[in-house]
């Protein structure tokens, strides 16, 4: 059986992720009305997605919609981390409300750091950069002082069985019960943000490398599991079924919504299912959902993902604090990353009049994708690096040199940025 590993450092295929995980590809049709596409769509940083037509939809209707993702505080942050607060930044000027989750907890019990250990890594390495990098205020806050994502993995945890969770993760007799229980712990922060005490119930969106896919189908399935109507467009029409036992009072609540919206239905009470003549099945979800809050329900809306490709290591193989000579921190001193810069692997000749002759391959040039995730902000610029590598007329050296500068730049900034940023801290995040 094929498993994504949220915990390896697996490689992963990306076109193999759309056959078998059913995830979707991230086209330009999806994105390209939203306001000022960003560098990670325009260059398919960001691939692929489930559901991100309802923040679409949000977005262009002007209603309330969420971010949540987490940050795992260990080892350094580097450049791989910042493609991920790059989207968060964007989505939060665009009016999404964010939420962060520090994974102190699954910090602890996969990775062996003790509570306050992550602490001082999520603060000072990542907390730290995010502010730098241009993060305004938002809910930022540590799984281990939240009780509400504490009661709702627990409570939520009814709702999945312990073969399912083995078959997904690949577990074993010897795993530890608390990272068995990290999965739930993710979910618990998915959802709270959909607790009236967070927002209420609205559209939620986990953007996140496609390594921690399973723990959004996990959670995307609890979160139905936990509904009590079913709701999917099917033969034109919005299908409503119910998922109790008592079906009578569910199917007349959801026959009021048609009624109120003048949609024509059929019901079938045998069935325990309503057929209703509209267009937006989620519009209709929506507002089931906030019934069943009413009943006492969570009704939550099924969250949705996007998943970002990785950025490769120097050496061509991935970026990872654990081989700090083939990544970029960002903490590095520029001394440093002269050095990592210079050694990185390129698509150049062999020789400079190979490289002349046959040109350069900027796909497989770890300088030019350095330019890709947001190095080079113009697209144009981009371009002609691009053809000029091709063509053999621009040079690894004269692209080495100007990675050089650019970074230099980045990281001066952002060293100055993080300095200002430790004063601003408690803005963001209660610490108990
Ligand atoms: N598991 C994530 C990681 O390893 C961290 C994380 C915790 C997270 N909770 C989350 C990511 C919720 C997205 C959403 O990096």
């Amino acid at each position: 059986m094929i498993r994504i590993d949220p915990w390896s450092s697996q490689k992963y295929d990306y076109e193999h992720l759309f056959e078998n995980f059913g995830i979707e590809r991230f086209d330009e049709s999806i994105w390209k009305d939203l306001p000022s596409p960003p560098f990670f769509y325009r260059r398919g940083i960001v691939f692929g997605h489930r559901d991100f037509g309802i923040i679409r939809d949000a977005i262009k209707n002007g209603k309330p919609w969420a971010i949540l993702t987490g940050l795992m505080p260990s080892g350094k942050m580097h450049l791989g981390h910042k493609i991920v607060i790059d989207q968060v930044i964007y989505y939060q000027s665009i009016g999404a409300d964010i939420h962060i989750a520090v994974a102190d907890i699954e910090a602890y019990a996969t990775r062996g750091y003790s509570l306050k250990q992550a602490e001082k890594i999520a603060i000072e390495e990542y907390i730290a950069n995010y502010i730098a990098l241009g993060l305004k205020p938002c809910n930022i806050y540590f799984q281990s002082k939240n009780e509400h994502v504490k009661d709702m993995a627990y409570l939520l945890a009814k709702k999945a069985n312990l073969s399912e969770t083995l078959a997904i993760y690949g577990f074993t007799g010897s795993t530890n019960m608390s990272h068995i229980f990290a999965p739930f712990i993710q979910a618990g922060d998915i959802l709270h943000v959909q607790l009236d005490e967070y927002g209420g119930i609205r559209p939620t969106l986990v953007p996140v490398g496609v390594d921690q896919d399973p723990h959004i189908r996990f959670c995307r399935d609890i979160a139905s599991a936990h509904r009590m109507y079913s709701v999917m467009k099917k033969d034109g029409k919005v299908a409503v079924f119910i998922k109790e036992e008592d079906a009578k009072k569910l199917l007349d609540i959801a026959e009021g919504i048609a009624t109120k919206h003048g949609y024509d239905f059929e019901r079938n009470d045998a069935y325990k299912a309503i057929y209703i003549d509209a267009d937006d099945e989620r519009e209709i979800d929506f507002e089931l959902a906030l019934e069943e809050r009413k009943l006492g329900g969570y009704g939550f809306i099924l969250p949705a993902s996007t998943y970002h490709r990785f950025i490769t290591g120097l050496d061509g193989n991935k970026m990872s604090s654990s081989r700090p000579n083939y990544a970029i921190f960002l903490s590095d001193d520029i001394e440093t990353v002269k050095k990592k810069i210079w050694a990185a692997k390129t698509g150049g000749g062999v020789t400079m009049e190979e490289h002349r002759r046959y040109g350069g391959k900027p796909e497989q040039c770890m300088i030019y994708e350095l330019f890709t995730y947001g190095l080079i902000k113009d697209d144009k610029q981009l371009e002609e690096i691009y053809e000029d590598c091709r063509a053999g007329k621009q040079t690894c050296g004269k692209c080495k040199k100007m990675a050089l500068q650019l970074m230099e730049e980045f990281l001066n900034d952002l060293k100055e940025k993080r300095e200002q940023a430790k004063e601003e801290i408690k803005e963001y995040i209660k610490l108990k």
